[in-house]
């Protein structure tokens, strides 16, 4: 089987390019490097350098004929599109437009879309299922969703089959250390954990410890990017087996404050950390934990990686090396 995964030089791309590659399908990607990084392109994945922002370069590579197509190439930072919403409109919406135009005129489906936790909005209930209320809090959240819907009208209209999964927070490096490429300016809270750790910042900002949770900080529910790229992989094999789309969660359920992260990241790296506590940052919410057992029943889908320590260790491993600099 043949996959084109857009986006798959990132960091949950490549992750989600190893994935099919491991299970042996024939992948190829397609990724400005924008964000993505040539060192997570892989020997065995053809690599096609392109833009989603040029249609004609869409319909190029989608002539070499594919059985799905994974859509990851999106800018994902919350705080940012509160900014610069035209750059998240064009990126986001315009963008998945012209993959979802240039699949149907080439005949790809089903479309797997990376979409997020962010379309629900602050939780109105724990664990977040599903059929949550959609009532995203940042532009990001929306853009998510406004694909779901187009991605939903395409099933209706054409057809065209899809998977939107909707990622908790990503976290981790694969186990077996096969992906090479570190974000830069990291926005998430592990990967500035590590920097601080090996020194390149000073150190962490934890935005609050007045919320209503067991410790004042934040939680939040952290998958292993390990984790997610299987379920894609899953997913894609469901929405071909039952012609059907799906929309699900992925995430571990269980909730990790950002006091109790930063503590073991303290006792797996053995570096200080010095953590600051500073006020809350605006639009995050207290609290998000995901409710997966739709996953596990329709896809059978059981984290391995997600506990706190193996999400830590992974990522020393890409950060340790950087110690020195
Ligand atoms: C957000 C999005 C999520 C998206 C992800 C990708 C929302 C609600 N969530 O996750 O959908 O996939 O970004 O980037 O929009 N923290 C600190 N100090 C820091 C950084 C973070 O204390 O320097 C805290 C945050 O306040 C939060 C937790 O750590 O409680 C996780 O933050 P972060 O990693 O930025 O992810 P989210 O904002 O949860």
């Amino acid at each position: 089987m043949k996959i084109l995964i857009i986006g798959g030089a990132g960091y949950i791309g490549s992750h989600v390019a190893r994935a099919f590659l491991d299970h042996g399908y024939e992948v190829t990607v397609f990724d400005n490097l924008q964000t993505g990084f040539r060192e997570n392109l892989f020997e065995d994945a053809r690599f096609v350098h392109g833009d989603i922002m040029h249609p004609e370069q869409l319909r190029a590579v989608m002539a070499g004929g594919y059985d799905g197509c994974v859509h990851l190439a999106a800018l994902k930072a919350a705080g940012q599109s509160m900014l610069h919403p035209d750059a998240y409109a064009e990126s986001n919406i315009s963008g998945a437009i012209n993959i979802l135009n240039q699949a149907s005129a080439a005949g790809i489906s089903p479309i797997i879309f990376s979409s997020s936790a962010a379309v629900y909005g602050s939780p109105q209930y724990l664990p977040i299922d599903e059929s949550h209320p959609k009532e995203p809090e940042n532009f990001y959240g929306f853009t998510k969703l406004e694909v779901e819907r187009l991605l939903d009208w395409y099933d209706r209209l054409k057809g065209m089959r899809y998977a939107a999964i909707r990622y908790f927070n990503a976290a981790g490096y694969d186990v077996q250390g096969r992906i090479k490429g570190l974000e830069l300016n990291p926005e998430n809270l592990l990967p500035i954990v590590m920097e601080v750790a090996v020194g390149i910042r000073e150190k962490l900002s934890v935005f609050g410890d007045d919320y209503p949770t067991r410790d004042g900080s934040g939680i939040r529910d952290y998958v292993h990017v390990s984790d997610l790229a299987e379920a894609h992989v899953t997913a894609f094999e469901y929405v071909v087996k039952h012609d059907k789309s799906l929309v699900i969660n992925l995430g571990s359920q269980t909730g990790v404050s950002v006091l109790e992260m930063v503590e073991r990241a303290r006792a797996i790296t053995g570096m200080p950390i010095p953590a600051e506590i500073r006020g809350r940052r605006a639009g995050d919410p207290a609290e998000l934990v995901a409710s997966s057992s739709k996953a596990l029943e329709l896809l059978g889908w059981v984290p391995k990686y997600s506990d706190v320590d193996t999400l830590v260790s992974t990522t020393w491993k890409m950060y340790e090396k950087h110690v020195s600099r």
